[in-house]
């Protein structure tokens, strides 16, 4: 296998079957209910118990990467255990919508796009549809008029929360746009081209770096300033957010046309790339390097890979040097960051560590996306559901 060959090889086919292993045991362990967001000491256990949800509920923001790593699976192989052991979570993702169980977040993108609209697309299951639909448009309930900005946190009236988004918005806009294709309605894709054009123009820094958080006045829509949350420092690079940024701004170029988002995203990826560790996985602020006494972030990594695989399928300029980059970090994730040992695909990942939540741990979302590029990397005809 060379350094830009995208086949499936014999190291790669071992890692799905692996990855393959584990999610069968999962389906077997967990059966219809949830793990928490991440490992703790390398195994998940049942989502904690919240308010009258008993453990193992459909709450928080990464419960789709669960079913979606099953859509995976059965894209994989064809195997209808899996696609069944997706489609039994359906009915919940129905309930949550309707019931308005957990869902004032802007992170009903990542829910319904890997449940729902993944179901969809490969089964066609109208109930599933609709429900992507009504999340679809309680999320446009959360735009704000004067910037045009998606809220991303907290209900409407919370005046520390109004007026702030993040850039792991820009993963949450393509159930805006698939909405707007199935329903013929224009005013998803307008709020969703609005709000990607504000991260543009604001949340990505004149140096190529990201700020993970930023907000803009809630009366007057002006640009106002960058925070962070999850990075070391306001003004330092979270290296998930930078991730978030190389992906984010591909998807909503694929969906767009908009030259511009393209651009934003080669300079989200030239700068991660320019500030990798010996290993090619980054540590969880891109500020931190080998020898800083420091966690990697193993899905930072895995999302980077998926962002650049599909940043150079978009055309981008010099696309052969990001898919040797994707296919180096890939590489090194199998070999470095993998234990069949585990009931996570992939560990070293950190979830939080200004607040020491999760940190060095297996996460839902690195195992989602690592399985995602091993499945772009083996099935080169496969489409992903963003
Ligand atoms: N979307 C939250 C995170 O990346 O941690």
């Amino acid at each position: 296998m060379t350094a830009i060959d995208v086949r499936p090889g014999p190291e790669t086919g071992s890692a799905v079957t692996a990855a393959l292993r584990t999610i069968s045991a999962n389906i077997t362990e967990f059966g219809d209910r949830f793990p928490g967001d991440t490992t703790t000491r390398d195994r998940y256990t049942l989502r904690p118990a919240a308010g009258d949800l008993p453990e193992g509920s459909n709450v928080g923001w990464t419960t789709a990467f669960w079913p979606g790593m099953y859509w995976l699976a059965y894209d994989l192989t064809g195997d209808r255990t899996y696609r069944d052991a997706a489609a039994a979570f359906l009915p919940g993702y129905a309930e949550r919508i309707a019931q308005r169980i957990d869902v004032e977040t802007h992170d009903l993108g990542f829910l319904y796009t890997l449940s729902c609209v993944a179901a969809y697309k490969r089964t066609g299951d109208k109930d599933a549809r609709d429900a992507a639909i009504a999340a679809a448009d309680h999320l446009l309930r959360r735009v704000l008029p004067s910037a045009g900005i998606i809220q991303a946190w907290g209900d409407l009236t919370d005046s520390r929360q109004r007026g702030r988004t993040i850039i792991d918005s820009l993963m949450n806009t393509p159930l805006l746009f698939w909405a707007g294709k199935v329903t013929g309605d224009p005013k998803y894709a307008a709020a969703a081209r609005r709000h990607t054009a504000q991260l543009r123009d604001n949340i990505l820094r004149d140096d190529d770096t990201t700020f993970h958080t930023f907000y803009w006045d809630q009366e007057t829509g002006r640009p106002l300033r960058g925070e962070t949350e999850q990075g070391s420092a306001d003004d330092s690079c979270w290296a998930r957010g930078q991730a978030w940024g190389i992906y984010g701004f591909t998807l909503n170029h694929r969906h767009t046309g908009d030259p511009t988002l393209l651009a934003a995203a080669v300079r989200c990826a030239d700068y991660f790339l320019a500030h990798l560790p010996a290993d090619s996985v980054a540590y969880w602020d891109l500020v931190y390097g080998d020898g800083d006494g420091q966690e990697r972030d193993s899905s930072a990594a895995a999302i980077a890979v998926n962002g650049l695989l599909a940043l150079a399928d978009a055309g981008a300029p010099r696309a052969d040097r990001y898919r040797a980059a994707a296919l180096r970090i890939l590489r090194s994730l199998i070999d470095g960051y993998t234990d069949e040992s585990s009931n996570a695909l992939l560990l070293h990942g950190v979830y939080d560590k200004p607040k020491s939540v999760g940190v060095d741990e297996g996460t839902l979302w690195g195992d989602y996306f690592y399985l995602e590029a091993l499945t772009r990397v083996t099935q080169p005809n496969w489409k992903d559901h963003w």
